[in-house]
């Protein structure tokens, strides 16, 4: 193992947003998923004392800002300033467990090493655009160069998305997999497909983590944690009521999301916004659309979108609406972002289909 001291790396990793066939992938449907201009970065440096420092700055919508001390001090954690414990627990939830895999598969950092890891973002968390994904690959790339295991991308995929689920309980290949690859990929049963697909331009409409009736409610707040779990577990329920019908549902998503590749390889956007409208009406039907959420995506149709729909996991009423709707602007692009603004959303342009994992060791 290659002596560290004095080094410098930092790893880069882009958001994910769902394009199609989130929560009927759980099932073995169709999703295709892309890597947005959006990127996370986490830098990994030698300090002098020992144990792992650790710092989230920047990252959109809570401000959030901690200062923690983990390892030998563990539990005397010191937060500076926060304004989202959720957010915050969570977001160092998946720090910790990546030193902890990586002390126990590779044995790196147990000579009591001082670390200093500060994590860069520009995703906001729990939105739906895979910010735990890009903590985890990122934190993993960085740890893995700084101790001199380096590693190939497949490698660092696996590790990460086996943080992800050990921290989650369950978490689906899309989005470590978007993380560290980039571009676009296919999930089909299970199996996931990289596909070679051209640029979209979207706008990304986020309902913040913290809604006003939640407050400083530390234990509502850490639920938020949860959302995705939680949300996965109503369309469960739902479905083995009406097996049928959401049977049907999940047909027809799955037909979506095929066709919608087609459209995007013809650059079809007219059909591509459609299908995307459909989509929505389908995620409406399995539950999974809050009302804000909803707004959002009606008042985008209104206001000239070629297509609208959630991304990601949705949300729940009873957690403030929390999650991101994905829009397909056309000529409105302006307009939408502004009525969206106004109701209150964080609004983001992006691209699609950007570069993956990309490390630098100064
Ligand atoms: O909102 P996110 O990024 O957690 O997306 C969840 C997507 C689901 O299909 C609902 C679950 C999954 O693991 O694929």
């Amino acid at each position: 193992m290659e002596k560290n001291m004095d080094k410098k790396i930092q790893a880069s990793v882009p958001a994910k947003v769902i394009l199609f066939g989130e929560h009927f992938v759980v099932y073995g449907k169709r999703a295709l998923a892309a890597a947005i201009n959006r990127r996370l970065v986490v830098e990994v440096s030698s300090r002098e004392r020992s144990g792992y420092h650790v710092k989230i700055a920047n990252i959109p919508t809570f401000g959030l800002e901690m200062d923690l001390e983990l390892g030998q001090e563990e539990g005397k954690g010191k937060a500076l300033l926060y304004k989202d414990y959720g957010a915050a627990t969570k977001a160092i939830a998946y720090v910790k467990e990546s030193i902890r895999y990586l002390e126990e598969r590779y044995g790196i950092g147990r000579g009591g090493e001082g670390v200093e890891i500060e994590i860069k973002s520009e995703i906001p968390l729990s939105a739906g655009l895979g910010s735990s994904a890009a903590t985890c690959v990122a934190t993993i790339a960085a740890l893995k160069e700084f101790f001199g295991v380096g590693g190939d991308l497949e490698g660092i995929r696996n590790d990460a998305h086996n943080i992800e689920k050990a921290v989650q309980g369950a978490a689906s290949p899309v989005d470590t997999a978007i993380s560290t690859y980039g571009g676009y990929v296919l999930v089909e049963k299970g199996e996931v497909k990289r596909l070679r697909l051209a640029e979209l331009n979207l706008v990304v409409g986020c309902v913040g983590s913290i809604p006003l009736s939640i407050g400083m409610d530390t234990k509502k707040a850490s639920e938020m944690g949860l959302k995705t779990k939680k949300i996965v577990e109503g369309v469960k329920t739902r479905k083995e009521i009406f097996t049928s019908i959401f049977d049907s549902i999940f047909a027809a998503s799955d037909e979506i999301t095929a066709q919608a590749i087609r459209a995007i390889e013809h650059r079809d956007f007219v059909k591509l916004g459609a299908l995307m409208n459909i989509n929505h009406g389908l995620l409406d039907a399995i539950g999974v659309v809050p009302r804000r959420l909803s707004e959002l995506v009606k008042m985008s149709q209104e206001s000239g979108a070629l297509g609208a729909k959630v991304t990601g996991a949705g949300g729940l009423d009873e957690m403030g609406g929390v999650g991101s709707v994905l829009v397909l602007s056309g000529e409105s692009v302006d307009r939408i972002k502004a009525v969206m603004e106004i109701a209150g959303a964080l609004v983001m342009e992006v691209k699609t289909g950007g570069e993956g994992l990309k490390t630098i060791t100064f």
